[in-house]
């Protein structure tokens, strides 16, 4: 039953974005090019999923958000896109693909993850349906989660943390802030959109917290015990960059461990829900069983 609803969210998800792409007014072929290349690479599709799962706990139809969703996947793909970069963590295969960068050189790989940023906020602004004020509200949300204070914050410290030994709270903080941030923007936005009293964002934002934390752990795992066919990238990326980790810094065991309590926290932060976070429910466990 979960594996349908992915597969019919995927679907609706990559038929939007590719949407979007083609009615984006082309003036460089090169540059499209490569921004398509990425966005339409595959990948999980996890953040609009969550937004719309979020808006469903709240009794909405998710896909009534779907421009809000695919905009904040599109500043995911982005994130990517400059994550790989030989300046970053110099990566040569992301989604089963080689790495944009490798396809389109480094200076065309830079403009395509700054033009799917930028037509990710263009894209949310064109959302109907919606109350004017819950719209201006998410897409002020979602620049702060993808900025200095959200991802692009927590990728600075993750860069200045090669090398060095950094405390427990410092790693937290990385995680929450390169990773957490935009799950949490995924989630608070499609309660946002759905109306949602501030009881109900206040625990979704709990779920989210927690969600993004057991993500981010498990990737650290998975970046040391997965395959690269499964992934999708390299492993061992981490290593040969001297990344601090939840890895590097506790243990395999207790990493799993710290996941594993992050998921329950997760699961316990839905009690005032009932049938209709089900799948908010089913997601965050998939967490601690995923390989890829
Ligand atoms: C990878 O995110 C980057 C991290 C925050 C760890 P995902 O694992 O969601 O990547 P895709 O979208 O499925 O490719
Ligand atoms: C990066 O974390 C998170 C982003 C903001 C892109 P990682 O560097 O661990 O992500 P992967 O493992 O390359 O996907
Ligand atoms: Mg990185
Ligand atoms: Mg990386
Ligand atoms: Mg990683």
């Amino acid at each position: 039953m979960f594996k349908e609803y992915c597969s019919e969210k995927i679907h609706l998800i990559e038929s939007e974005l590719l949407t979007i792409l083609q009615a984006d007014e082309c003036i460089e072929p090169v540059l499209c090019e490569a921004m398509q290349y990425s966005l339409m690479a595959g990948g999980k599709r996890l953040r609009p999923m969550l937004l719309m799962a979020a808006a469903e706990a709240i009794g909405e139809k998710g896909s009534k958000y779907l421009k809000v969703a695919c905009a904040l996947e599109m500043i995911h793909t982005y994130s990517l896109i400059h994550d790989d970069l030989p300046a970053m963590d110099n990566d040569d295969y992301r989604r089963g693909k080689l790495t944009n960068h490798k396809v389109y050189g480094e200076a065309m790989a830079i403009l395509a993850g700054d033009a799917l940023l930028t037509l990710a906020f263009e894209v949310m602004a064109n959302q109907e349906d919606v109350e004017p004020a819950n719209l201006v509200r998410v897409i002020g949300e979602m620049s702060k989660a993808a900025g200095q204070a959200g991802m692009v914050g927590g990728q600075a410290i993750d860069l200045l943390s090669e090398n060095k030994s950094i405390t427990a709270d410092r790693l937290k903080l990385m995680h929450q802030a390169k990773t957490g941030a935009l799950f949490q923007t995924a989630i608070r936005s499609g309660a946002i959109l759905a109306n949602a009293t501030e009881k109900q964002i206040s625990a979704l934002t709990c779920y989210a917290d927690n969600f993004g934390l057991a993500f981010q752990i498990t990737d650290d795992i998975l970046d040391v015990i997965g395959t690269e066919e499964n992934i999708g990238k390299p492993v061992g990326s981490d290593e040969r960059n001297h990344k601090a980790t939840y890895v590097s810094l506790y243990s395999i065991e207790k990493a799993k461990e710290m996941a594993n309590d992050a998921v329950n926290n997760a699961l316990d932060s839905l009690t005032i829900f009932g049938e209709e976070a089900k799948i908010l429910r089913t997601i965050v466990k998939y967490l601690i069983s995923r390989n890829s």
